[in-house]
C-alpha cells in the first residue's frame, strides 16, 4: 500500500466536524460545488477539508485515471480478460464526431444501427408496422436481462411523461414464468412485437423466455412466417439470433466492444427510442455526450465523475464504510439504484487486480435505494441514528414534469432537509432543550433527550438536475458510468468484466438435471433442498 494511502488511512481516523467545518467556513458550500452539463452537485457535506481534499486529488493524479481513459477512447482493449475494447461513448457521438473515428468499418456499422432503429421507430410510430393479421403492432415485449433490461426499463420508466408511443412496452427479464405468463394472459400475439435482447444470445432466461413467447405464437395459430414478422433480436450473436428463427433485417447489431450494463446507448436503448421518439432519444445521447466531453476535459477539481469516485473511495477505503445509498427525490427515477447496482456491483465488485494479485482493500460499495420521500418512513431512521456511516446521493429534478406546484416544493424541502439532518444532527443538549420548551419536566426531558439526538456527521452529496429530460438523463448515466471507470482505474482493477457470475450459472445446470430426474448428488443442503422440492411439486 503506497505512503498517500497510508496517509490517507491516517487522515480518515482523525476527528472532524461537518458541523464545525460549516461553521467556520462561510465559503464551505462554493468550495464544494461544480456544475456539470448544467447539473449540479454540492458536495460540501462530506467529511472533507483542504487537506483530506488535496491528498484524494494527489490521489487521483497518481492513479492510472488519465492513461487509462486514454486508452479507453483509443479503442485499446483495457477489458484485457475478455480481450475486447470499451467503446460505449463512441454509441453518443453526434454525427461530426462520429466521422472523425479512425475506424471506418466501426462508423459504418454504428449509422446503420442507428438507421435501422430510427426507421422501426417511425414505423411503430406511424403504425404501418403490421402483424400477421393485418393490424397495427400495439405492444412490444423487451425480453432480456441485466444490462439487457436494467438500461431501458429504467429509463423509460424515468423518461415516461414524455412518452409519445402508439405502442405499449413491456419487459420480460425474469426467468420466473408469472412474468412471461401474465404478458400471455393480457396480451394479442397478431398486435405484439417480441425482440429478444441478449448480446450473447446466450442468457439463459432470455432464452427461455424467448421460447415460451414463440410458442404462445404458434398455440394461437401463428405460423412460421408470422413469426418471422413479429420476432426481432438485438445481439452481437448474430448466428445464434438467426438459428433462433430471427430473419437477418430484424436483427439489431451489438458489439463486443460494449459491456451489457454500459449498452442504453446501442440498440438496447431501442424501447426509449420507441417511447421518446428519435429526436428526443437523440437528446438523451447528446447529455451522455456532454457530460463525455466534461469527463474528458475538466481537471480532476472541477471533473464531476472524477469528484464523486475520490468521495467513494474515501469512504470505502479511508472509513470503510461498505454501503452507499442513491436516493433519487423524484418518483421517475425510482428504477435508477437498480441501475446503477449493475453498474457499480458488477464493474468494480472484484478481488484482484490487473495482474490477478488480491486487492489490498475493499472495491465497490453495496448501492442501494428507493426515490424518497418513501425511504423516509422506513429506512432513513437507520441512516440518521445508526453507527453505520452510509454515504447518500441525493438527485432532484428541480422542474417537475407535472404541475403540482406545491408538491414539488414540499419535495424539494424534504431532500434538502434530509442532507441537512444527516450533516448537522441534534445534540443531546438541544433534543433537552427541545423537550422542555415543549413542557416536559426535568426528568422526564433528560430521560427521552437520548433517543431523540441524532450523531450527525452522516455524509452526502446533493445533484440537482434542472429537469428529468432526456438530455439531463443521459447526462446522469454517463456521470455514473465515468464514476465507475474512474474508481476502477483507482484501485486497478477491470471494470469491464464480470467472472463471478459465471460460477452461479454453472451449477445451475446440474441441479436443473436433477430436478428433471437424472440421478446426482450434490452437498447435503443442496440435497436435502432437492428433496423438499420435489415432494411439494409432486404432492
Ligand atoms: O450474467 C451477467 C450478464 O452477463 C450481464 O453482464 C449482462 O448484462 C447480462 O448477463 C445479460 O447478458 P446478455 O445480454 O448476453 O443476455
Amino acid at each position: 500500500m503506497s505512503a498517500l494511502w497510508q496517509a490517507l488511512q491516517q487522515q480518515a481516523a482523525e476527528p472532524f466536524s461537518l458541523r464545525q467545518a460549516f461553521s467556520a467556513d462561510p465559503e464551505r458550500a462554493n468550495r464544494y460545488r461544480v456544475d456539470a452539463c448544467g447539473i449540479e452537485l454540492d458536495y460540501s457535506k462530506n467529511l472533507i477539508d483542504a487537506k483530506r481534499w488535496q491528498s484524494l486529488l494527489q490521489l487521483a493524479a497518481q492513479s492510472d485515471i488519465v492513461a487509462l481513459r486514454q486508452r479507453m477512447v483509443q479503442g485499446e482493449a483495457i477489458n484485457h480478460t475478455e480481450q475486447r475494447a470499451v467503446g460505449h461513448m463512441r454509441l453518443r457521438l453526434p454525427e461530426q464526431a462520429l466521422q472523425q473515428l479512425d475506424d471506418a468499418s466501426v462508423v459504418s456499422e454504428i449509422r446503420q444501427c442507428r438507421q435501422k432503429m430510427t426507421a422501426l421507430v417511425n414505423q411503430l410510430h406511424q403504425q404501418s408496422y403490421l402483424g400477421y393479421s393485418g393490424q397495427p403492432i400495439r405492444d412490444l415485449i423487451w425480453v432480456g436481462i441485466g444490462g439487457s433490461l436494467l438500461g431501458p426499463q429504467m429509463a423509460c420508466e424515468a423518461l415516461s411523461p414524455f412518452n409519445k408511443s402508439p405502442v405499449s412496452i413491456h419487459f420480460a427479464g425474469n426467468i420466473d414464468g408469472a412474468v412471461v405468463h401474465d404478458l400471455c394472459r393480457s396480451l394479442q400475439p397478431e398486435t405484439t412485437l417480441v425482440v429478444v435482447a441478449s448480446k450473447s444470445f446466450g442468457t439463459e432466461e432470455t432464452r427461455q423466455n424467448a421460447l415460451t413467447l414463440r410458442q404462445w405464437f404458434l398455440d394461437q395459430g401463428a405460423d412460421q412466417a408470422a413469426i418471422a414478422r413479429h420476432f426481432w433480436a438485438t445481439s452481437s450473436n448474430i448466428q445464434a439470433a438467426a438459428d433462433f428463427g430471427i430473419v437477418p433485417e430484424h436483427i439489431l447489431p451489438m458489439w463486443d466492444w460494449v459491456g451489457g450494463r454500459y449498452s442504453i446507448w446501442s440498440a438496447i436503448g431501442l424501447p426509449l427510442a420507441l417511447q421518446l421518439g428519435n429526436e428526443q432519444f437523440d437528446q438523451f445521447l447528446a447529455g451522455a455526450y456532454a457530460m463525455d466531453q466534461h469527463f474528458l476535459s475538466a481537471d480532476a477539481a472541477s471533473n464531476m465523475p472524477v469528484i464523486l469516485a475520490l468521495l467513494g473511495v474515501w469512504y470505502i477505503n479511508g472509513m470503510g464504510c461498505q454501503s452507499q445509498a442513491l436516493l433519487p427525490y423524484n418518483h421517475y427515477l425510482r428504477l435508477l439504484p437498480s441501475y446503477v447496482q449493475q453498474l457499480d456491483m458488477e464493474s468494480n465488485g472484484k478481488q484482484v487486480d490487473h495482474q490477478g494479485q488480491p486487492l489490498p482493500c475493499a472495491t465497490a460499495p453495496v448501492i442501494w435505494g428507493d426515490a424518497g420521500t418513501n425511504g423516509q418512513h422506513a429506512y432513513h431512521q437507520l441512516l440518521h441514528q445508526s453507527q453505520l456511516v452510509i454515504p447518500a446521493d441525493f438527485i432532484l429534478a428541480a422542474k417537475p414534469q407535472h404541475g403540482l406546484h406545491d408538491h414539488q416544493l414540499r419535495l424539494a424541502a424534504h431532500c434538502f432537509a434530509q442532507t441537512q439532518a444527516l450533516m448537522q444532527g441534534k445534540t443531546v443538549e438541544e433534543a433537552k432543550a427541545e423537550c422542555l420548551a415543549q413542557g416536559m419536566s426535568e426528568a422526564a426531558a433528560s430521560a427521552l433527550a437520548p433517543h431523540k439526538a441524532s450523531p450527525g456527521n452522516k455524509p452526502s452529496n446533493t445533484l440537482l438536475l434542472p429537469e428529468l429530460s432526456p438530455y439531463y438523463l443521459g447526462a446522469l448515466l454517463a456521470l455514473y458510468e465515468h464514476k465507475v471507470f474512474c474508481q476502477g482505474a483507482i484501485w486497478q482493477l477491470n471494470s469491464f468484466d464480470q467472472w463471478g457470475v459465471e460460477l452461479g450459472k454453472q451449477l445451475s445446470g446440474p441441479i436443473y438435471q436433477a430436478l428433471n430426474g437424472k440421478s446426482s448428488v450434490f452437498d447435503s443442503s443442496t440435497n436435502a433442498l432437492l428433496a423438499s422440492l420435489q415432494r411439494h411439486l409432486t404432492s
